[in-house]
């Protein structure tokens, strides 16, 4: 039995995330999507409504296999409490492949009993981020092409 956890903030949860959570359930048996509770980032959305939007939203999906929980504290500990074969990261962009390169070497160094796989970001999605979502929703722009129609939903109601 393989697990893969695909970690994020998912303020809110986009296509681009999907895309990732969809294409890791046909490589691994199960995918758990961590939200994470706690963030440097101040967040448009809390933990139970950035929880809520990705459960429905693979719902929505019909995304089978994937599973969405909240996690605190450090990743690869969770990663090892969870007994995850993989943590999955979605590439889009060299400036992404920095970070997780420093953040991969970090987990080797804490303890690692995991590997990190990466899964590349179709073109369509390459430039695609949840802060570029929450700006166009703050405009009033529609978002339906890049966030599921309950995300939509509530960052219409947030900026309304
Ligand atoms: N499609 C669309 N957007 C994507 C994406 C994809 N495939 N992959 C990443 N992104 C975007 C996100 O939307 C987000 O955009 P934003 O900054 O505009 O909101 C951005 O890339 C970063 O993604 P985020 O979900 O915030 O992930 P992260 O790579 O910054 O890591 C955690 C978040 C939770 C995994 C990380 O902070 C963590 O592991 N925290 C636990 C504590 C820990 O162990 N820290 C490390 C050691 S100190």
């Amino acid at each position: 039995m393989t697990l893969a956890i695909t970690p994020g903030t998912f303020d809110p949860i986009t296509y681009g995330h999907l895309d990732i959570i969809k294409r890791a359930t046909s490589i691994f048996d199960e995918v758990l999507v961590a939200v994470a509770i706690s963030t440097p980032k101040h967040t448009l959305f809390d933990i139970d409504k950035r929880v809520e939007l990705a459960k429905l939203s693979i719902e929505e999906l019909g995304i089978k296999n994937a599973r969405v929980v909240s996690f605190d504290g450090l990743l690869f500990e969770f990663a090892k409490e969870q007994n995850a074969t993989a943590i999955v990261k979605g590439l889009r962009a060299i400036t992404d492949f920095e970070y997780e390169f420093q953040m991969n070497a970090l987990n080797r160094q804490l303890d690692y009993t995991f590997e990190t796989t990466f899964i590349m970001s179709p073109p369509k999605y390459m430039y695609l981020s949840s802060s570029i979502v929450r700006e166009l929703a703050s405009l009033n722009a529609d978002t339906t092409k890049f966030v599921p129609p309950c995300v939509s939903e509530a960052l219409k109601k947030k900026f309304s």
